[in-house]
């Protein structure tokens, strides 16, 4: 089984470039030139150098010593928390500003749903000196307002997404829509492993640090580069893209991708595209989404931002249907109560989107020398606000 594109942009049944004709000529170019750039000395010099002196990798591969007394097993935290803005998402941002700059773009669009991705492309705009447009759906601005306060004074024009569910898919077809509209100055910096090849695979080469740094720390700490589990979560799938990449052929590394049941999987209120979803195109990929009879998006529901994505992408839906991953979905409430226990174990405050993957340790029993990764994929500061109101703090 093949885990990685193919030379057609597909991951088995999905991927593709299901585009406009108007947004040919940029994805074509892209498609072209992605794999060229990135291999050239000079971009990944400027790449890893960004990384170790901006970002701040590598991360830490913490040792969580009372978690894993809690639950009797071995668990290390990959601490992406810890990257400069606080979630993986920078590391994307990075390579895909130095892709644009190649690619000779000088105005920079994104979508953004917590606003980690927002916060990341205004970033390293400001970084670049270029100019920056991040379109956010109309109640992820409401629920993460500091990320909208960080984007602003990191120069960025926010532009409110204010039809359908007014979250993150909607900012997604705003941005699309931009860029139809500005094809020749413009790129835009899409924030997961979705949209029209060849961004799954561009954005999981560049998360793809994270499985490399982590099978080095491994080999340090435990003589092994092979854990026995890889845990993440999975919105659209770019942390756990990059914390799976390096094991994807490796068959004795099992991996978990964690997503939002939001009140229930069956509750209509839910973000569990491997449940709920079927076969169908969304953001110019084919792949599994939540639709209706006649394949209408589903509105989808989540606590946390970066979660409430009515699809995944590609390589999920591949992985999904291959069964080289098992997917577990949490709601909102068991997410909510391991992230806080995260907090008095650990003295780690997460992201509530990584909280969903901290919470498979009470649904899924792992065996004592079992060692286990759990891709920590930001830092809750974004998430006090709904913090404090669930728990009434
Ligand atoms: C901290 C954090 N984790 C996870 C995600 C989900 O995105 P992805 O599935 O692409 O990693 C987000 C999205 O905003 C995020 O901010």
């Amino acid at each position: 089984m093949n885990y990685f594109v193919d030379e057609n942009g597909y991951y088995g049944d999905f991927g593709g470039a299901y585009i406009p004709e108007m947004l040919y000529p940029n994805v074509e170019e892209l498609r072209l030139k992605y794999v060229e750039i990135m291999q050239e000395p000079s971009f990944q010099k400027e790449f890893q150098n960004l990384l170790k002196e901006y970002v701040g990798r590598p991360t830490p591969l913490y040792f969580a010593k009372r978690l894993s007394e809690k639950y009797n097993t071995k668990i290390y935290l990959k601490r992406e928390d810890l990257c400069h803005t606080g979630a993986h998402k920078v590391n994307n941002t990075i390579g895909q500003i130095l892709m644009a700059k190649r690619l000779g773009k000088n105005r920079i669009i994104a979508e953004t749903g917590a606003g980690q991705h927002g916060v990341a492309t205004a970033t390293v705009c400001a970084l670049m000196g270029l100019e920056c447009i991040v379109y956010m759906g109309e109640i992820d601005i409401a629920r993460q307002a500091p990320n909208v306060a960080r984007m602003k004074m990191l120069g960025a024009t926010v532009v409110p997404a204010l039809s359908g569910s007014r979250t993150l898919k909607d900012a997604t077809n705003e941005a699309i829509r931009d860029w139809i509209n500005n094809p020749v100055d413009t790129h835009y910096i899409i924030g997961s492993v979705v949209g029209p090849h060849p961004y799954p695979d561009m954005v999981a080469r560049f998360q793809s640090v994270i499985s490399e740094e982590i099978r080095k720390q491994l080999k340090e700490k435990e003589g092994s580069e092979n854990p026995d589990y890889v845990i993440a979560c999975v919105g659209g799938g770019s942390n756990a893209a990059g914390a799976f990449y390096h094991f994807l052929d490796e068959e004795n590394v099992k991996l978990i991708a964690v997503e939002a049941a939001g009140l229930g999987v069956n509750s209509g209120e839910s973000a569990a595209t491997s449940v709920l979803g079927n076969e169908g195109i969304i953001h110019g990929s084919k792949t599994l989404l939540m639709q209706t009879k006649d394949g209408q998006i589903t509105e989808p529901y989540s606590i946390s931002a970066g979660l409430d994505y009515p699809g995944v992408g590609p390589l999920h839906a591949h992985l999904c249907k291959s069964k080289r991953a098992e997917f577990i979905a949490i709601t909102d409430d068991e997410a909510m109560e391991a992230g806080l226990e995260l907090c008095k174990l650990e003295g780690i405050i997460p992201a509530i989107e990584s909280s969903h993957a901290l919470a498979v340790f009470k649904s899924k029993k792992f065996k004592e020398n079992d060692i286990v990764i759990l891709n920590l994929s930001g830092r809750g500061d974004k998430d006090l606000d709904t913090y404090i109101k669930y728990f009434k703090l």
